[in-house]
């Protein structure tokens, strides 16, 4: 795309005109892939069942008492900091706490998402973030960034045009709404010509959601946390964001994990949480993180 077209985009996209669509989970894939492609990010409606969510917000909320707000840093000290957020509680290792994370990530219809979003460019995902995010009274919003920034030495080269490479879900614990810190949104910032202009706060749209809601949004959407405008009340969300199988996740989830305490889940899971060996096919290439260099398992 060109700049001319891209600031046209731009003034086109202003936020009082945007919003980002709704759709049931229960609705044909094809309109929420539509929609994904179109804006970079979907509401999905329902897309976690009620008895999943009631028990993993039971489990979060209870780890999240030994937890401190402010205590992780991504590895970056102050500057990772202040993106994590003071005022947040962060932490991952999820399926120790309840078997209901292993549900969430064998979710049939998070599973088509993602498939259709990622495999086009890798021959399977696996989990990036398996993370709990509750944002705190008080908490002022993050910076604005893409997801994709992860692996910028891959995307900014080839950017707009970059491979999909990851795809989020901010997964709603409890009911989401924007004075609480709903994740906010710039629909069509995918698109945008620069990949380091993170527009500004007045271009964004607050994803507010019911609990078992998602937003699911694409990694080259410009996005963040919103600002927490109470004074007494959290916004209890988790994310589960999956990357291509052929680059390395942000959380080391394959170490939280023995082979038995994986013994029951299924394929998936195992796979998604970096216990089975990376297999390229459709796609040309070599096998990756292969487990005792042995043949690939399906
Ligand atoms: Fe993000």
């Amino acid at each position: 795309m060109d700049s001319v077209h891209s600031a046209l985009l731009r003034d086109n996209n202003g936020a009082q005109n945007m919003t980002l669509k709704r759709i049931p989970a229960t609705a044909p894939l094809q309109q929420q892939l539509d929609a994904f492609d179109e804006d970079g990010g979907v509401i999905v409606e329902g897309l976690f069942p009620a008895d999943t969510i009631a028990t993993m917000r039971d489990a979060v909320l209870s780890a999240a008492e030994s937890v401190e707000p402010g205590s992780t840093d991504q590895g970056l000290g102050e500057a990772g900091r202040t993106f994590d957020g003071a005022r947040t509680i962060r932490f991952s290792s999820l399926g120790k706490l309840s078997p209901a994370f292993f549900e969430l990530l064998d979710n049939p219809r998070y599973a088509q998402i993602a498939d259709s979003v990622l495999l086009p460019n890798c021959g399977s995902y696996w989990v990036n973030t398996g993370q709990v995010m509750l944002i705190g009274p008080g908490e002022t919003a993050q910076m604005l960034h893409r997801d994709c920034l992860n692996w910028a030495q891959h995307c900014a080269p080839l950017w707009p045009d970059c491979a999909e490479i990851t795809v989020s879900a901010m997964i709603a614990l409890d009911e989401v709404t924007e004075e609480l810190g709903a994740t906010r949104v710039i629909p069509g910032s995918q698109r945008w010509a620069d990949f380091a202009d993170f527009g500004d706060p007045s271009q964004t749209v607050a994803a507010e959601l019911e609990p078992g809601d998602a937003l699911v949004y694409s990694g080259k959407v410009v996005h963040g946390g919103g600002a927490n405008l109470t004074s007494d009340q959290w916004r209890n969300a988790m994310h589960i964001s999956f990357v291509v199988g052929w680059l390395v996740p942000e959380e080391s989830s394959p170490l939280d994990y023995s082979d038995e305490e994986l013994e029951s889940q299924s394929a998936r899971v195992q796979r998604l949480l970096g216990h089975r060996s990376y297999d390229p096919q459709p796609h040309f290439g070599g096998g990756l993180w292969l487990r005792q260099v042995r043949k690939i398992e399906a």
